[in-house]
């Protein structure tokens, strides 16, 4: 990636032309936080959509404002930013795009009052984010976060130590994604996506008091599952064994996107394949995402 453009310090520069100090403190004590986009590329139209650009930038200033990273800049700047760093990559293939936010001073101190703060914006190719359609998941000894500890809501860079254990402890087990739970025993999340599931023909979801990041895309699959599929979708608590017991559980997020998890903790979630809830839920989203629904299309930014 070497040959990419980032945004870095207010330009679009070359990747190799960035260098951030061994003492930085986004570095040293993960004093940062980050968002994940995607761009959807569509071969017939010849168009790059980015997906839900302005809510992403909105939740990274609304996270940079919590955790006391001041980066000097508006929403409608860093979506601009981002188009212009797209077109300068003339990336013409579905891409995901990592902005980070950080501390940069090399103060040995892990202070958020430091005044250096800095943004990074940088992008690359991605498409299914697991390489596969359905997953087996299982629950992490991990515990989630909590809102009075490092807050999930804001993506913090530091929080994703916390995923990466949970994902180590699955993984080298052989499952394909963690799942977490609660101090008090709720289902919350993936590593790094939302969960939900279906039962008697409604969707259940954790609420954002279960410490959740409060996701882009489950927001969409909330509302494309209500508006286009006319299912109700409930926001409460989720208790382990309900997941087992669920007709359907999906994953969602950006990276992941809408993904079906057909076994937890090696229980077998209805017949053991995806569900026709996910299924129209995903080819849906997909829809939207490259921009073919009319209802929808303010969710897609065109690139070029
Ligand atoms: C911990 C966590 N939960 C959920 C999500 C899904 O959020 P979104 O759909 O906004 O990508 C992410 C990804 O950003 C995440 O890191």
């Amino acid at each position: 990636m070497e040959n990419m453009y980032v945004f870095y310090e207010g330009k679009i520069v070359l990747e190799r032309e960035v260098h951030i100090s061994v003492r930085c403190k986004g570095f040293n004590y993960g004093l940062g936080c980050f968002e994940g986009i995607r761009a959807y590329w569509d071969e017939t139209e010849k168009q790059l959509y980015v997906f839900r650009l302005r809510e992403h930038y909105e939740r990274l200033l609304q996270s940079c404002k919590v955790l006391y990273i001041n980066i000097p800049y508006t929403v409608d700047e860093l979506c601009q930013a981002t188009i212009e760093l797209l077109k300068k990559n003339n990336l013409q293939t579905t891409t995901y795009i990592r902005p980070v936010a950080f501390k940069g001073s090399n103060h040995v101190a892990p202070s958020l009052l430091d005044d250096d703060n800095r943004i990074v914006i940088y992008c690359q190719p991605m498409g299914n984010f697991t390489g596969k359609d359905e997953l087996r998941a299982a629950f992490t000894s991990w515990e989630r976060l909590g809102d009075n500890m490092l807050p999930p809501r804001t993506k913090p860079t530091a929080a994703y130590l916390n995923s990466a254990l949970a994902s180590l402890e699955v993984v080298s087990k052989g499952y394909d994604e963690a799942l977490f739970l609660t101090r008090n025993g709720h289902v919350c999340e993936g590593p790094g996506e939302n969960v939900f599931m279906v039962r008697n023909g409604k969707i259940i979801t954790p609420p954002p008091s279960d410490n959740i990041l409060e996701g882009i895309t489950r927001d969409t699959v909330m509302r494309l599952a209500r508006q286009e599929l006319g299912i109700e979708v409930i926001e409460r608590s989720i208790t382990r064994t309900e997941l087992y017991a669920a007709d359907e559980v999906f994953f969602s997020g950006t990276a992941m996107e809408v993904v079906a998890v057909v076994e937890v903790d090696d229980r077998k979630i209805g017949n053991g394949h995806q569900g026709p809830v996910c299924r129209k839920l995903k080819e849906l989203f997909f829809q939207v995402a490259t921009s073919k629904i009319k209802t929808y299309s303010d969710f897609c930014t065109p690139v070029y």
